[in-house]
């Protein structure tokens, strides 16, 4: 058996469509990817993949699910060997009598985050205050972030002791190392995955002289450096909704410039951006900027960061910031506006490139195109192409041919072919969307009941989803026939999760009309049977209902408007 947790992880990791790319090739159409169906022969293509979600299905022959199904259908693998393959490729260690379970190292580290905040809460963390207050961060700002400090005197091993947990899970979690607390002295941040669980610490030195400088956990089994990014779980819903995501090299960077709005930011941890992390944020939003020091190995960094980038078909912008200044000390030097306008207007990537190599001699220019050439040639969109293509032609004064020869395979477009129309009812739209909300899924339950659904297979699919939260869109095989299980997929795959507000607003548009149709047939056959008495009751129960369901919407609505303003508070 494989742990649950650690399947839910390797899906989350893997980017379905370098997965499928290997067997298939793709080509983006909006925010999915498309292919001839490799499980059924067709002309046109109508096998989707969608890389936010992780999910492929084919509209002509209906198979689909995740990456893990993908697998055992293409290769005819059994479910632990797909997971297997899958985790291999990420490096994630499979066999668990080696190490801790996934889910007691998420737990150490939950209880050192515990401990680490609360030092930095008390007496013991004044130095930790200080520090913080020296480089103007507002801990009130970010309290999503869960700062921490970790006292010169150490304690976690004795927190630790209380709490039931051993000197060895300690070691296994990467928080001590020969008996000795990794992080004395330090800021301690913690590094989120993607479903808001800990992995890993990243602690900077409370003194200039302290070495190293920044310290991160050493990599255990859940914690990969280059898989992960700093802040990501925190803002990638703002970079979904801004629709771009500002890339910064440090911890302090991303902290200031997030505590003053700049709320859709992520960084990597310490180590140059990697294939993994440049994909990771491309599922979120395909513009990205990056925001690196002025210095030379600033520079270089985001010469390194474009190409990943451009290979994640993921518009990439670069702000130059004057020498000597990372994104910190330019908030606080320079102020909020001037970073805005030098973000605003950064150059993309070719302005950016062409401007940054230094070319003295024809050998170095024609080395510089190649480059460019190379870049531009991983390009799927084809308007993006075409424009770069253009400038490349412009700026250096060659023809487009001769780029084009330059870079061998670039095959035709093909004619496209839009997914059929499905007719879809309000049961079946509203259902799409409680898969598609997942967080929000507890007002679901707190409005909707499975008798509030008429369809007999929506009610099916509601109750197992009350039953087990976990499951989700491409778990739909086991739970929906072939036509509802189609028609979720051709939603899900279309449309955006939608924002709290509006996940309210549909239940209880959806709720209410319920409600009164049944009451109003109540009512209709009471009239038929000349019952005025019980005619009158049931019209007052309507009133009732709607003042209830009014004031319920109300109360809800303040929780989450009280979330909304927690969360952005000062
Ligand atoms: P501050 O001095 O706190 O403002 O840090 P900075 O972010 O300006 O530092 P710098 O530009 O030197 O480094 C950028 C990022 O690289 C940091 O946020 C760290 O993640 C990482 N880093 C810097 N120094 C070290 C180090 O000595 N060891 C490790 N592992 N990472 C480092
Ligand atoms: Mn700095």
């Amino acid at each position: 058996m494989i742990e649950r947790e650690k399947i839910e992880e390797i899906k989350r990791q893997t980017d379905i469509v370098s997965l499928i790319s290997e067997y298939v090739p793709l080509k983006k159409v909006g925010k999915n990817y498309r292919a001839l169906c490799p499980f059924h022969s067709e002309k046109f293509p109508s096998f989707y993949v969608n890389p936010e979600k992780g999910i492929y299905y084919c509209f002509g022959c209906k198979k689909g699910g995740n990456a893990i199904n993908f697998l055992m259908e293409y290769e005819k693998m059994d479910f632990p060997d797909a997971v297997r393959k899958l985790a291999k490729n990420l490096g994630i260690e499979i066999d668990t009598t080696k190490g801790l379970k996934y889910k007691e190292l998420y737990e150490v580290n939950e209880f050192a985050c515990q401990f680490y905040s609360l030092c930095l809460s008390k007496d013991i963390g004044r130095r930790g205050q200080n520090y913080l207050t020296s480089r103007e961060i507002i801990l009130n700002k970010l309290k999503d972030f869960r700062l921490g400090y970790a006292p010169a005197s150490g304690g976690l091993v004795t927190f630790m002791r209380q709490k039931g947990v051993s000197i060895e899970r300690l070691n296994r979690a990467g928080l001590i190392s020969m008996n000795h607390e990794i992080f004395r002295d330090r800021l301690v941040f913690p590094i989120f995955n993607l479903s808001g669980r800990i992995i890993g610490f990243g602690g900077r030195g409370i003194d200039d002289y302290m070495q190293p400088k920044y310290l991160n956990s050493p990599e255990t089994p859940i914690f990969k450096k280059g898989s992960a990014l700093y802040g990501l779980y925190q803002t990638k819903e703002s970079m979904r909704t801004k629709n771009k995501a500002l890339l910064v090299e440090g911890y302090f960077d991303l902290l200031s410039l997030y505590q003053k709005g700049f709320t859709n930011i992520c960084a990597p941890l310490g180590t140059s951006l990697t294939e993994q992390q440049a994909i990771l944020i491309s599922r979120y939003t395909k513009r990205v900027n990056i925001l690196f020091d002025g210095d030379m190995s600033g520079i270089k960094a985001a010469l390194r960061a474009i190409g990943l980038f451009i290979n994640a078909q993921v518009d990439v912008y670069v702000s130059s910031l004057p020498e000597e200044l990372d994104p910190d000390t330019f908030i606080h030097q320079v102020g909020v506006d001037e970073l805005n306008k030098v973000i605003e207007s950064a150059p993309d990537f070719f302005h950016f490139y062409k401007d940054a190599v230094k070319v003295d001699t024809v050998e170095q220019e024609v080395a510089l195109i190649k480059d460019l050439i190379q870049i531009i040639s991983n390009i799927q969109d084809p308007i993006r192409f075409d424009r770069y293509l253009k400038h490349i032609s412009h700026v250096f004064g060659i023809n487009e041919d001769t780029i084009k020869r330059e870079m061998e395979g670039k095959k035709p477009l093909r004619e496209q072919k839009p997914i059929r129309k499905l007719k879809v009812t309000q049961e079946e739209r509203l259902m799409a969307m409680i898969l598609n909300a997942k967080d929000h899924f507890p007002l679901a339950k707190e409005i909707l009941s499975p008798d509030d659904f008429n369809q007999e297979d929506i009610k099916r699919l509601y109750k197992t989803k009350l039953k087990n939260e976990c499951f989700d869109i491409d778990d739909l095989s086991t739970a929906a026939d072939e036509s509802l299980r189609e028609k979720m997929y051709s939603i899900i795959m279309k449309e955006e999760p939608v924002s709290k507000e509006a996940f309210l607003d549909a239940l209880f548009r959806y709720k209410s009309t319920i409600e009164e149709r049944r009451i109003l047939a109540k009512i209709g056959q009471l009239s038929k049977n000349g019952d005025v008495k019980s005619m009158g009751e049931y019209r007052k129960k309507l009133d009732i209902l709607k003042e209830q369901l009014a004031l319920k919407r109300k109360m809800l609505n303040i929780t989450i408007n009280e979330e909304a303003v927690r969360s952005n508070e000062e």
